[in-house]
């Protein structure tokens, strides 16, 4: 069995984090998202992994090399634009041949693993094996309308009138039989080739798609508060650790990890948190479900509920939450007159300045 890891596409949603890099690379608990899949993948014993790239192509191949860290061996397969999720299937056809296959969106994350699946996929051997998850928000997901015997009737695309609350997961496994799928639809009216229309395609036939319910945690990352939430939830498991250094005058409380060459002077972390490699925190307060990457200042800060990327800088700053910060940002304040806040943002920034009383 193979893997079909897509980690193209262009990442609107998460701009302006991603108008200069992949989202799927965006750390979560000081991890990149993509890397979970890919255990997740080594884990159920698949080391034969094709990765769709696309223009970030050069970063993403920077970050995960040959995938010998990992234990799996990586294929590139270039996608020349984001022109959907059965395009990628299309152009993978040489790499997949005519093994069966588990298709993984990189910004996807599974607790739990997809062992458990693959062996369930092994065992019954349908054409395609799909995971399914109530949400709240139906209408941002591929949605399925089951039978009364529990079977699928149909499968929409992001529907504005969803006909049930089960959201498509993006971990699919399928048999041969999907290259005719991905071959005989059409672009959709957002112009991409759906899988969600592929998989229809394998109903309408009447191949065998089996539903599989997830009951553990699932999030699509691609957002801003979902990427926060994922956060929260892996650092509520974190191991504490401390491998950096902690002064006399700082306070660690609760799960709090310290990598290596991290340095706390006259500050306090509450757990759980992550504090990167060679990042100093001084004079501040971080507060739960933190993560801050490798190579950051703060100073004279509070943060809390928050994701700060590599070489951030953060001085001087009452209170930061909710927030993700993006790689080699400064967020400064500065005693320079006249008294105004000095921007130079993104396309696509979002900046909320809490009012001064
Ligand atoms: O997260 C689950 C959802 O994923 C499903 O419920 C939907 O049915 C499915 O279409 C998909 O929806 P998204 O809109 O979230 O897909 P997105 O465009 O974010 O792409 C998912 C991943 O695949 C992402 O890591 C980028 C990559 N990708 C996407 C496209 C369109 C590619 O590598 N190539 C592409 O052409």
């Amino acid at each position: 069995m193979k893997a079909l890891v897509l980690a193209g596409g262009s990442g609107t949603r998460l701009r302006p984090i991603t108008h200069t890099s992949a989202k799927q690379l965006v750390p979560v608990a000081n991890k990149p998202v993509l890397f979970y899949g890919l255990e997740a993948i080594a884990d159920a014993g698949i080391t034969d992994v094709g990765i769709i790239v696309g223009e970030t192509a050069a970063e993403i191949e920077a970050a995960v090399g040959d995938g010998a860290g990992l234990g799996i061996e990586v294929t590139y397969i270039r996608q020349e634009a984001p022109l959907g999720l059965a395009h990628a299937v299309l152009v993978a056809r040489d790499f997949l041949g005519d093994e069966p296959f588990v298709m993984y969106l990189g910004d996807n994350l599974i607790i739990g693993g997809i062992s458990g699946l693959v062996e369930e996929f092994r065992r019954s051997r349908p054409d395609a094996l799909i995971l399914l998850t109530k949400v709240s928000n139906p209408s941002a997901f591929g949605v399925a309308e089951l039978g009364p015997g529990g079977q699928i009737v149909r499968l929409v695309e992001k529907p504005q009138q969803p006909l049930s609350d089960l959201a498509l997961v993006g971990v699919y496994l399928f048999g041969s039989v999907v290259h005719d799928a991905v071959r005989a639809i059409k672009p959709s009216a957002r112009g991409e080739l759906e899988i969600t229309e592929a998989i229809q395609w394998l109903v309408d036939g009447d191949y065998e798609v089996a539903p599989h319910m997830v009951e553990g945690y699932w999030k699509d990352t691609g957002r801003l508060d979902d990427m926060l939430e994922t956060n929260r939830h892996l650092l509520e498991s974190l191991e504490p650790d401390v491998r950096g250094v902690i002064d006399e005058d700082s306070t660690v409380v609760g799960r709090v990890v310290v990598e290596e060459g991290a340095s706390l002077v006259r500050s306090t972390v509450r757990g759980p948190a992550i504090i990167g490699r060679d990042t100093k925190i001084v004079d501040s307060y971080v507060g739960p479900f933190t993560s801050i990457y490798y190579s950051c200042t703060i100073e004279n800060t509070e943060i809390e509920y928050s994701i700060v990327l590599e070489r951030a800088t953060i001085r001087g700053i009452g209170r930061i939450e909710d927030s993700l910060i993006g790689r080699d940002v400064e967020v400064v304040s500065s005693g320079a007159r006249p008294r105004a806040h000095r921007l130079m943002l993104g396309d696509h920034s979002r900046v909320s300045v809490a009012p001064t009383s």
